[in-house]
């Protein structure tokens, strides 16, 4: 039994100001015709036997119900936090709840945000994948990397070979530059992308050993929900006292028991700015000059530049290397080679929606 885990409590901070705390980032439609978040529900739906569990936020909970029914899943449970405590958390909260079902049942956890060109070659990986995995293994997804990212988790393999599912050396999530560029020269590396196939019980055992704070907090406000339709909440009081981590710190960096499925497929996470702008580019998306425009704008000279409007024409001449996006009430511009930090920007505007 598989069952889809979908996370969709990020805020998406690095695509401000399109992405904000009240409509984040995979409730947009970025590329395609809907919203990643409604992708993710369509995703790898032949492999998954039960209703999808979605872990995301209070705030957001009509934005959930309304994804769940526009892709027409009429039941679903919703597991709503009070506060994004990262994905460790998160993760515990999905297996709790599927480990009380069906404590063999595997979790296919997919990230709400991300955009895949086309789900075969993954659906063919896992499938082939699953006669060789055991209720004990791990599994990340890996994915052949294309530069010295350090907003990416890395894989190491061991070994060679082109079986389906292979053994991990380590695990190392957002190595520095100089890192990251020895990783990718050494073609031993994959880039962690983010889904994971984790056996429920497996990963609360995990849990419990890696980063039993998480858990017993977790535990407690799981042990305390209450149920409303389709909404499942924590007791808030005892979410609190979790500790944020992410699943790749708290569990895959310290594991023994993780594996990876390699995947070749056309994939990015649209965290920033600057991805937004490859992915447009990669699929050509943009100008003879590498301009990736967005909405009512008009580019005159630019080079590698990303425009994007969602209210008033955008206009830009002369432009190298410059993001400029607009959303009625905020402009942001900067060198795309900025767009890591538009987080700090959020810091000092203490932006609240
Ligand atoms: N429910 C819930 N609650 N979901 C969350 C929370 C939370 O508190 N925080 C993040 N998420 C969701 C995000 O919406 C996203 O879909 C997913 O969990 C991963 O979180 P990110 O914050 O986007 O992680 P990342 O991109 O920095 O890193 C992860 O993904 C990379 C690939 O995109 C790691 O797994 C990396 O190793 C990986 O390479
Ligand atoms: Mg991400």
């Amino acid at each position: 039994n598989i069952v889809k885990v979908i996370l969709a409590g990020g805020v998406g901070s690095r695509l401000w100001p399109l992405s904000r705390k009240a409509f984040p980032k995979q409730f947009h439609t970025l590329f395609g015709s809907e919203p990643m978040m409604g992708a993710t529900l369509q995703r790898l739906n032949g492999l998954c036997n039960s209703h999808p569990v979605v872990v995301g936020n209070e705030e957001h909970r009509f934005l959930i119900a309304d994804a769940l029914k526009d892709a027409g899943h009429d039941s679903a449970s919703v597991i709503l936090e009070p506060e994004p405590k990262n994905t460790a958390a998160a993760i515990a909260l999905a297996a709790l709840e599927i480990a009380e079902t069906d404590p063999d049942a595997r979790m296919l956890v997919l990230p709400a945000d991300h955009w895949i060109e086309d789900d075969g070659p993954l659906a063919e990986a896992l499938s082939a994948a699953m006669e060789h995995l055991t209720l004990d293994d791990l599994v990340a997804f890996g994915i052949q990397p294309a530069r010295p990212e350090t907003g990416y988790g890395y894989i190491e393999l061991d070994g060679d070979g082109s079986a389906p599912v292979r053994p991990m050396k380590q695990f190392v999530e957002k190595p520095d530059r100089a890192t990251a560029e020895k990783y990718l020269e050494s073609g031993r590396f994959l880039w962690n992308s983010g889904m994971f196939l984790f056996p429920a019980q497996k990963i609360v055992d995990e849990l419990q050993a890696h980063a039993p704070d998480i858990m017993a907090a977790v535990k407690r406000s799981f042990d305390g929900r209450k149920t409303d339709g389709i909404f499942v909440r924590p007791d808030a009081a005892a979410f609190a006292e979790a500790r944020a981590d992410s699943i790749d710190y708290a569990i895959m960096e310290k594991t023994a028991s993780a594996r990876v499925i390699p995947v070749n497929i056309q994939w990015s996470d649209i965290g920033s700015w600057q991805s937004y702008l490859e992915r447009g580019q990669a699929g050509q998306a943009c100008d003879e000059r590498g301009n990736v425009c967005d909405g009512d704008t008009l580019a005159v000279d630019c080079d590698n530049s990303l425009l994007v409007s969602r209210k008033r024409l955008v206009s830009a001449v002369g432009l190298k290397d410059v993001a400029v996006i607009e959303t009625g009430d905020a402009v942001l511009v900067m060198p795309v080679s900025e767009a890591q930090n538009v987080k700090h920007l959020l810091g000092a505007l203490n932006e609240q929606g």
